[in-house]
């Protein structure tokens, strides 16, 4: 007999550990896990002194599709992904028209059907609509719900009346609700203070966006998450006193999850003053003590996903924010580097690979309701895998990268670890330096 793939002599990170072994490969699935004996295979790679990782599922990401083409789309988005060892991309709503309404979800699932290289889904909207539209939502196959605490999109900002509404929904529907936790009165309030005070160099996001307004908008989410029986996901944690609200909450017995990205654990506020409005993300880079306090709850468990919040503006968008901060929007470029970050990361001993593993691929797919089939290398599973070399040495340049915007956060750094090859249900979607996969080749993955 003969299958389509077989991945040899890597070291496979899988769920009983790391073991040395191939993986073999048909129809799109997991066929074997295997030391020897090895089939007959149309593409044989060799993975021999690399690690063999499921897939990485970005459940943060925004690709402006449909919305803003000049700053990203999904062929763009998802071309950096497969790059990026990401093979399953979770949108965020707040795109043009916002995910709130089963209309808007089917013009998306078709432009990414079209367009994606690398699987998707959706998270839904969950800003002042009625009941009714999230469960409609929920049937067409959103893996998760958003609600803004501030009301930076006007469409997916909630009131606490209807967040509480939404939770109680939500709750019995099984899925989550995700939060971008800041104080909107508070961080309103700072915003005046800001103008007032005339400063406008890159610090002065972070001094004028207070930690506080993240630390009390996160309690108030996990007060009504745990009234309403909700599962909460707290998106990009950046602040010591949220995680510690998390964590009290998680001891008290109640299930919520927490995510940070690489923004807040390779950056504190000092990046501002090198790299401008190119760092500028909302919530703001906090300091050395607040990253400290990521790496611990990273690595202990009290936050379980890692996402990059790829929020891609142009250049021109960026740029304004030199001569006044306030000026550029917040959100950065992001997708295609976080993996290679965190296998530097591994490198310098900051996380385990087989935490990485977990964190970016197992437990996103377990919050997202698609676990397992993606988020591990089990047999019967998607096979959605990254090849890593742990030894290659990486420089990231914004020019190198697929996105249409060629900026970065990261511009300069120097680091180990890449992605080898990603493959998405058995299809070679990037290998050595050049993105093979095609448009099209993605599909759309709802919760089992
Ligand atoms: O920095 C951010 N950018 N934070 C958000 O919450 C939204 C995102 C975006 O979409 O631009
Ligand atoms: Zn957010
Ligand atoms: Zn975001």
């Amino acid at each position: 007999m003969t299958v389509d793939v077989v991945i040899r002599d890597g070291m496979l990170v899988t769920p009983s550990g790391i073991v040395e072994g191939s993986l073999v490969i048909d129809e799109g699935k997991i066929v074997g896990i295997v030391r020897s004996g090895l089939p007959k295979a149309d593409t044989v790679i060799d993975a021999s002194g690399k690690m063999v990782l499921p897939g990485m599922i970005d459940m943060h990401v925004h690709l402006r599709d449909p919305g803003f083409p000049e700053r990203e789309n999904f062929e763009s988005g998802t071309r950096a992904a497969a790059a990026g060892g990401v093979t399953t991309v979770v949108d965020m709503p707040n795109t043009v028209p916002a995910t709130v309404t089963l209309e808007a979800f089917q013009e998306k699932k078709g432009i990414a059907s079209r367009k994606s290289l690398v699987d998707f889904a959706f998270i839904g909207g969950a800003g002042e609509i009625p009941t009714e539209s999230i469960i409609e939502l929920a049937d067409a196959g959103a893996t998760g719900f958003k609600s803004f605490l501030i009301a930076r999109f006007k469409e997916l900002a909630a009131s606490d009346y209807t967040l509480l509404r939404h939770m109680r929904t939500l709750a019995d529907l099984g899925l989550p609700l995700l939060v971008h936790a800041e104080n909107q009165s508070i961080v309103d309030s700072y915003m005046k203070e800001a103008e007032a005070s005339g400063r406008t160099d890159p610090l002065a996001h972070c001094d004028y966006r207070p930690a506080i307004a993240e630390v009390e908008a996160t309690m108030r989410c996990l007060a009504f998450a745990r009234e309403t029986g909700a599962h909460l996901h707290v998106c990009h944690m950046s602040t010591a006193g949220a995680v510690d609200a998390l964590e009290l909450a998680q001891a008290g017995g109640q299930y919520a999850t927490g995510e940070t990205s690489t923004n807040y654990l390779l950056f504190t506020r000092e990046a501002m003053e090198e790299r401008g409005p190119y760092a500028k993300v909302d919530p703001p880079l906090r300091t050395r003590e607040d990253q400290l306090r990521l790496w611990e709850a990273l690595n202990s468990g009290v936050i379980e996903v890692l996402a990059s919040d790829h929020a891609p503006y142009t250049r021109e968008e960026k740029e304004a924010g030199w001569a006044n901060i306030f000026k550029a929007p917040s959100g950065g470029v992001v997708i295609e580097t976080t993996l290679p970050l965190m296998l530097d990361a591994v490198n310098r001993d900051l996380i385990s690979l087989e935490r990485l593993v977990e964190v970016f691929s197992s437990n996103p797919a377990q919050v997202n309701g698609l676990y397992p089939r993606k988020g591990d290398l089990l047999l019967g599973s998607d096979a959605d895998v990254v090849v890593a070399d742990m030894d290659k040495p990486f420089k990231i340049r914004g020019e190198d990268l697929h996105t249409i915007q060629k900026i970065t956060p990261y511009e300069g750094i120097k680091g180990t670890g890449a992605p080898y090859a990603t493959l998405v249900r058995g299809s070679v979607v990037y290998m050595d330096g050049q993105v093979t996969g095609k448009p099209g080749n993605g599909a759309f993955q709802r919760p089992l």
